[in-house]
């Protein structure tokens, strides 16, 4: 036999043995979506940074980036676990580097993918921006199920986290400008066609193990083409895959996928790992795909609830503001509270605070949920009406409020009351000039986005009004229609009450209270019958009175049934926008040592420094001091005895959080 034919038949051979194992090797599509999703979060060579220095060669090791080589805390820099590498999601996203896990260094502490900066150093440019323009946030939890729309950024810019993952690889944060978004989009589908398998991620970084084992094959093209030879096999022995055969799905033919699927494929290989990151929880509650209810259990608050019986989580059609009320009245009622004890009840590894939750912490839940409505016995220690945006379990409502972080930080750079002064456009104005107020973005990469940037000595129109940027933005289509669901909530609408309702002399009469005062209503008729849904039309626009009490009298037609509906006027958009000023989303309250510095200023050190800032804003919220307060916040009512409590309670928020 000639060689070339024994080669030939040996090769035959390989191929038949591989097809036949193809039969019962196992997969694991979700952990591999995970895996590799965990390697592009961490993945240097998406950077612009990286692009210009690779010389066309995405293999090429480069001299590192110097935004890397250091990581900032609120007390000088670190050297950072990326130096010598470029700029990825876990540089500012922070999990176990820098702590306790099997990758940490047992220095600063864990993370909950939050970093140690008030604000994230990006990649050098040209355009004299340093630092993203807020602190960053926490990832766990971030896309646990809400009933609100999904909203991400504190000022909601994003309606999705497909959107999101494609917007920072190609964002400023990555180094890239707004208006290079096709370069960087070709960059990144030319890393993952072109990767060799054998760079730092796949050597050096977290034990190599994105690599398969004494082989070449770990290439993104081999992944993301689920190691296919293009002729119905696997390229080698798929039993050694399971790590890495990604759903199929995912899968695409690498040898003709554009450059928009390759992003769309490693997009959605990095969301199947953030959705996986949530606290501490019960087995039977979120899947790995992040679905369900979590039944958080990692705490020694959690363990507090499950020691007294408390209710873990609402109620099926309980909402999470009867929630909160329901827990504040069993707490309240507790004769005999059982405590959470260090060492007999759990015991902290990443933390440095004992397991416990004692009469102190007691104190501080007790303020936590106190609110307006709560009886004085509940109120006695102080009303901090947290519950109320923090709602339990997940410590968040998940939408925008103004509790004056924004204010806080201009008036201590420009004075106090200066916020107050600051000129901001009404709608009209700021949409006739995008450039001048709005955030750059691709379709407008020269806009100031004077509205979303930290305040400064040197420029007093710089300021960060949070929401504002975003809601009837033109340039963020994406959050609108969310945004529109949630403009009652925003302005703080109450569903008015139909109290009495009768037929009289041939007249349909009602009445009722709790309208907005002065706001317009419409009474909406239909007579079909069998779809009442349909054909609705106004047959009356009334207002409410000044005590939002409101009656009405229709003439009915004889022999006619008709359905009425009472439906609210929405303010215009021009009308919102006032109202969105310094909105930020409500971040959740779980471990929250793991993400210090904290709000999206990232000006307050310790959760001390937080409560005495409500302290401080609720009272000038009540003096008309805070521009456009949320109504809440003047609802806050609290002393400094209520600060060791508080905290005390926010503390056994926290947990062992390590991956
Ligand atoms: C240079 C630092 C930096 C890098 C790199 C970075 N982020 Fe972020 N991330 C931030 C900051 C800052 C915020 C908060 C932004 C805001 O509120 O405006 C944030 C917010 C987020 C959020 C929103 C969370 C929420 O609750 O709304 C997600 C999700 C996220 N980042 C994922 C990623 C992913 C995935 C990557 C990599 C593709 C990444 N980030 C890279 C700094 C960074
Ligand atoms: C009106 C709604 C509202 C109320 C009431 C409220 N918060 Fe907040 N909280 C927020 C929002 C919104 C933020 C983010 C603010 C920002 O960064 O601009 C926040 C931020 C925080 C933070 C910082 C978390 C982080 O990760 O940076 C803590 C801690 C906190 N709140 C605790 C409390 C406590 C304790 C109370 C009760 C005394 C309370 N909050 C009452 C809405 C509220």
């Amino acid at each position: 036999m000639s060689r070339a034919a024994f080669f030939i038949l040996a090769l035959l051979l390989l191929a038949c043995r591989v097809r036949a194992d193809n039969d019962v090797f196992p997969t694991d599509f979700d952990s591999a979506d995970v895996n590799i999703g965990e390697r592009l979060f961490l993945e240097t060579r998406f950077s612009q940074y990286f692009f210009t220095n690779c010389g066309g060669n995405v293999n090429a090791t480069i001299a590192g980036d110097p935004v890397v080589a250091t990581l900032m805390t609120t007390s000088g820099s670190v050297p950072g676990p990326f130096a010598g590498q470029a700029m990825n999601c876990r540089q500012c996203h922070i999990v176990d580097e820098e702590g306790y896990g099997d990758f940490g260094n047992l220095t600063l502490g864990n993370r909950t993918y939050a970093d140690f900066a008030r604000r994230s150093p990006v990649p050098s440019r040209d355009d004299g921006q340093t630092q993203t323009p807020r602190n960053a946030l926490t990832l766990v939890d971030a896309l646990i199920p809400r009933n609100t729309p999904l909203f991400l950024h504190t000022d909601g810019q994003f309606a999705s986290v497909h959107d999101l993952i494609i917007g920072t690889l190609t964002g400023r944060n990555y180094g890239w400008k707004p208006g290079e978004y096709a370069t960087a989009v070709h960059h990144i589908a030319n890393v993952i066609r072109n990767d060799d398998g054998a760079g730092y991620l796949a050597f050096f970084a977290r034990d190599a193990r994105w690599r398969i084992e004494y082989t070449d094959l770990d290439t993104y093209a081999n992944v993301f083409s689920g190691f296919t030879n293009y002729n119905g096999s696997y390229i080698t022995d798929p039993r050694s895959l399971t790590d890495f055969l990604i759903a199929p799905q995912y899968v695409l033919d690498m040898r003709s996928a554009s450059d928009d699927q390759i992003l769309d494929t490693a997009a959605s290989l990095i969301e199947a790992y953030l959705r996986n990151l949530f606290f501490s929880q019960a087995t039977n509650g979120l899947d790995f795909n992040g679905n369900g209810t979590p039944v958080f259990n990692g705490s020694p608050y959690d363990a507090f609830l499950a020691k007294n019986n408390l209710p873990a989580i609402p109620d099926t059609n309980e909402t999470a503001a009867q929630y909160s009320r329901r827990l504040a009245q069993l707490v309240n009622q507790l004769v005999c509270p059982q405590y959470v004890t260090n060492l007999i009840d759990g015991e902290f590894v990443t933390q440095t605070q004992a397991f416990q939750f004692g009469p102190e912490e007691l104190k501080g839940l007790k303020i936590f949920l106190a609110d307006r409505s709560s009886p004085p016995a509940a109120r006695r220690y102080g009303a901090g009406n947290c519950a109320t945006c923090h709602s339990p379990p997940v410590f968040t409502d998940f939408i925008f409020h103004n509790t004056g972080a924004s204010q806080e930080e201009y008036d201590a750079i420009h004075g106090t009351n200066s916020f107050n002064a600051l000129l901001v456009p009404a709608l009209a104005e700021r949409q006739t000039n995008y450039d001048a107020y709005l955030p750059p973005t691709s379709s407008h990469p020269l806009a100031t986005g004077i509205f979303e940037t930290p305040p400064i000595l040197t420029n007093s129109g710089a300021a960060d009004l949070g929401l504002w940027n975003v809601y009837a933005n033109p340039d963020f289509p994406a959050p609108q229609a969310g945004l529109q669901q949630i403009v009652p909530q925003l302005l703080g609408f109450i569903s008015p009450q139909i109290d009495q309702v009768e037929m009289k002399d041939g007249f349909f009469e009602f009445s009722g209270t709790n309208g907005m005062p002065g706001g317009v209503y419409y009474i909406l008729a239909s007579t079909n019958l069998i779809l009442p849904m349909v054909g609705w039309a106004v047959t009356a626009t009334n207002t409410f009175d000044q005590n939002g009490n409101f009656n009405a009298s229709i003439l009915i037609v004889p022999g006619t049934p008709t359905f009425f509906r009472l439906s609210l006027r929405l303010p215009t958009p021009d009308e919102v926008l006032p109202n969105t000023l310094a909105r930020f989303k409500t971040p959740t309250l779980r471990d929250l040592s793991q993400s210090d510095p904290y709000l999206h200023t990232g000006r307050m050190n310790a959760l001390e420094d937080v409560i005495q800032f409500y302290e401080e804003f609720s009272a000038k919220a009540r003096n008309g001091e805070v521009r456009n307060a949320d109504p809440e916040l003047s609802n806050i009512s609290l002393d400094d005895s209520a600060v060791a409590p508080l905290a005390a309670f926010l503390r056994s928020l926290n947990e062992d959080y390590t991956d």
